[in-house]
């Protein structure tokens, strides 16, 4: 790769994604980050500056422990397997990590039991006895999480220890009422035990300034001028300051998969978020003790020139912005320079589901298609900010199809046709003709550049994108399939197809952080590897390039249908949040809507006036309907079983009066009528009806 002229100095960053637990496999809900954190990394290490990337397992906690137990197997077979899996993962999503370790691991002992002993030594750690459910079936405390009654507030009966689902209370487990372990069942008792706490107050001021950017007045430390976080969480830091920091209990009682607490009597564990961040630093320690050249203590001292910067999601948004800056700060390190803070994927709109097999794994899509459309499609989604992303699977085709393929992959096929046809493989020696638009290289690429490093990716695929079009039509205008049937011509279109193969490798380089194999693939066919950045504004010239082969195929609807298809899952399981990832849902109630979507079903209350039975169907009977000002609609009802048709008419029913009219076999039913029923008993069916007085054609809600 050539030297950069990136003309800010040489910088070195040290960055980390947040570090997956260890009791579940990587999703693409998960991948939004590490594919996000993986392109910025990639950019600047073109920009030849040192990037780092750290992660690890996140491989402590109560619901790694009681899993290894239901699976039969110790918490470290367990982590182990799974950090396999999730390593493979990455590897095949491309994400260019230079370590990824594990917490569970000598080198996070040591660094954990150092910050403590640091911290408790200069006065930041208290103790205080707290009183806790506890299971005496299974002889251990509780989490929140593994508590479940009836909500004090509303009296909603199975929520979690912490809060309401229903009417957003929240209170502690000893406030349910009928409250159960969800691990024995058995009622819990409450008890109590000595606990250890940070106290984050002291932090206070210290805090305060870091969030503004100001914490250099101390330490000198940071590169850059600009805070931390994002404004969206420095106004979210400011309530939190507020309402008053809170001691932070670090803390847990035996039985406990982590680290036990040193120079204490009792056997007492981290808690797992006392370790987990801890982890960054112990993965970049093991990277150091393979690489002589790296200095730990270069990088970790408070005024470290080094920046340090967190990529993680909004959930723990929490965790990086108070409690570990505030560690590090009281342990004598160095404060992060960046969090950077990314909303969550939703699929088509709605949050990843097993039971609509939205929710798809890191392994399966692999199975399914090809990692760099995902890396491509996220990138054209992703923006600075913390808003949430959707994930749409027709966007998702349309954008992989048309750009990628469509627009990039076209300039590239269109151009080398006649460059191997009729030129022997080789390029002509001036643009002349495209010189212009060459021309234009240089300034977007500086564009783009920004772009990528304010992580304004989605901006940064628009400005290639748009390239691409130009690119596309002034093939377009010069028409090398004609000037191919003069020979007197020839020469323009060698200059044509020269210049359109010097843009698509612009366009790669400017994609190759999303796309690294992709561009790859293109760097052979221009035999122009390795792609450097600065190697977009210098053509190749009066040389050979190598045969075309397709670089990207077309992303198809069918492989979007079975990539789905087999990720539905009967059983319902929550996506795995530490305290609540092994604690079953049994309500078997599907996935939350807000009442915007609510109100966009149109619920009528409709008279049944005509009611027959179906010829040639045991299922179905065909219902007419009064929906008030309009004509009667049809209505092909699957209750046949359970209803004789005449004794439907008269009834006061509900519909939904906006569901797209269905063909079916016996003409087009243009709504659908509400009845309750078991899904496994066509007999147990019951139409819903309305009170006496209610008029066709009135309003549901
Ligand atoms: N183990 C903790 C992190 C410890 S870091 C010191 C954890 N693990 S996690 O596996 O639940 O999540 C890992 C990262 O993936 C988090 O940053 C989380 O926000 C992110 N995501 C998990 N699901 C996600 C989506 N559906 N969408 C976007 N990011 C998501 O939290
Ligand atoms: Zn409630």
């Amino acid at each position: 790769m050539s030297e950069s002229t990136d003309p800010r100095p040489r910088r070195t960053l040290l960055v980390t994604s947040a570090l997956p637990y260890a009791n579940g496999p990587i999703h693409i809900g998960h991948l939004v980050e590490y594919i996000q954190a993986d392109i910025w990394v990639r950019y600047l290490r073109m920009r030849g500056h040192r990037c780092i990337h750290v992660c690890a397992d996140d491989g402590h906690g109560t619901p790694i422990m009681l899993k290894a137990e239901q699976e039969g197997m110790s918490p470290e077979d367990l982590i182990d397997r799974i950090g396999e899996e999730h390593r493979a993962d990455f590897r095949d999503f491309a994400i260019s990590f230079d370590n990824y370790h594990t917490t569970h691991s000598a080198e996070n002992r040591e660094l954990c039991e150092l910050i403590y002993t640091r911290l408790r030594d200069a006065g930041h750690i208290d103790t205080r006895r707290v009183l806790q459910a506890f299971d005496r079936a299974k002889g251990m405390f509780l989490p929140d999480r593994y508590v479940k009654g009836t909500c004090p507030n509303c009296g909603a009966p199975d929520q979690y220890g912490d809060n309401c689902e229903v009417c957003g209370a929240t209170y502690s487990p000893s406030d349910l009422s009928d409250a159960v372990s969800v691990i024995s069942g058995e009622p819990p008792d409450m008890r109590e035990s000595e606990h250890y706490f940070v106290r984050l107050a002291d932090f206070e001021t210290i805090l305060r300034q870091w969030i503004r950017g100001e914490r250099n007045v101390e330490t000198s430390a940071s590169p850059r001028s600009t805070p931390p976080v994002q404004k969206e969480i420095a106004n979210k830091l400011d309530e939190w300051f507020e309402k008053g920091l809170e001691d932070w209990d670090i803390s847990r009682d035996a039985p406990y998969f982590g680290f036990e607490i040193p120079g204490i009597e009792d056997k007492k564990y981290f808690y797992v978020w006392l370790d987990a961040p801890i982890g960054y630093m112990a993965s970049f320690r093991h990277l150091c003790n393979r690489d002589p050249e790296l200095d730990f203590d270069a990088f970790w001292k408070p005024d470290s020139k080094v920046e340090l910067c967190h990529f993680v999601g909004k959930d723990i948004a929490y965790f990086h912005t108070l409690f570990w800056p505030a560690m590090l700060h009281g342990a004598g390190f160095r404060m992060p320079t960046d969090v950077f803070v990314h909303g969550f994927l939703t699929v088509n709109g709605q949050k990843m589901s097993k039971r609509t097999g939205t929710f798809i794994k890191a392994r399966t899509f692999l199975d399914h298609a090809d990692p760099e459309y995902l890396r491509y499609y996220f990138a054209c989604k992703l923006a600075s900010g913390i808003e949430d992303m959707d994930l749409n699977f027709d966007d998702f085709r349309q954008r992989v199809n048309a750009d990628l393929v469509g627009k990039v992959v076209n300039i590239a096929s269109r151009c080398a046709g006649f460059i191997h046809r009729r030129f022997d493989g080789k390029l002509a020696a001036r643009l002349e003709g495209t010189k212009e638009l060459f021309d234009e290289v240089a300034p977007t690429s500086k564009r783009i550049a920004d772009l990528y490093e304010a992580r304004e990716f989605a901006k940064a695929m628009r400005e290639i994108s748009a390239f691409a079009d130009r690119v596309n039509r002034h093939i377009d205008d010069r028409k090398p399939w004609n000037l191919i049937k003069e020979e007197a011509t020839w020469p323009e279109v060698h200059e044509v197809c020269t210049g359109g193969l010097n843009l698509f490798r612009a366009i790669m380089i400017w994609l190759s952080p999303v796309l690294p194999e992709m561009a790859e693939r293109a760097g052979e066919f221009l035999r122009s590897n390795p792609l450097g950045w600065d190697d977009a504004a210098t053509a190749l010239l009066d040389r050979k390039i190598a045969p075309f082969e397709p670089l990207l195929t077309r992303l198809e609807a069918k492989t979007l249908e079975a990539m789905v298809a087999s990720s539905v899952e009967a059983a319902p399981e929550s996506s795995g949040d530490q305290d609540g990832s092994a604690s079953p849902d049994s309500s078997g109630i599907a996935d939350r809507i807000g009442i915007e979507e609510f109100m966009k079903v149109d619920l009528r209350v409709a008279k049944v006036i005509e009611a027959e039975a179906v010829e040639g169907s045991d299922k179905l009977i065909k219902l007419q309907v009064d929906v008030g000002e309009e004509d009667p609609r049809t209505i092909f009802a699957g209750i046949r079983a359970a209803y004789e048709p005449r004794s439907l008419i008269g009834r006061h029913v509900v519909i939904v009066a906006n569901l797209a009219p269905r063909t079916m076999r016996f003409g087009v039913s243009q709504a659908m009528m509400l009845s309750a029923g078991s899904d496994d008993s066509a007999q147990q069916v019951f139409v819903l009806e309305v009170d006496e007085g209610a008029r066709p054609g009135m309003r549901v809600r």
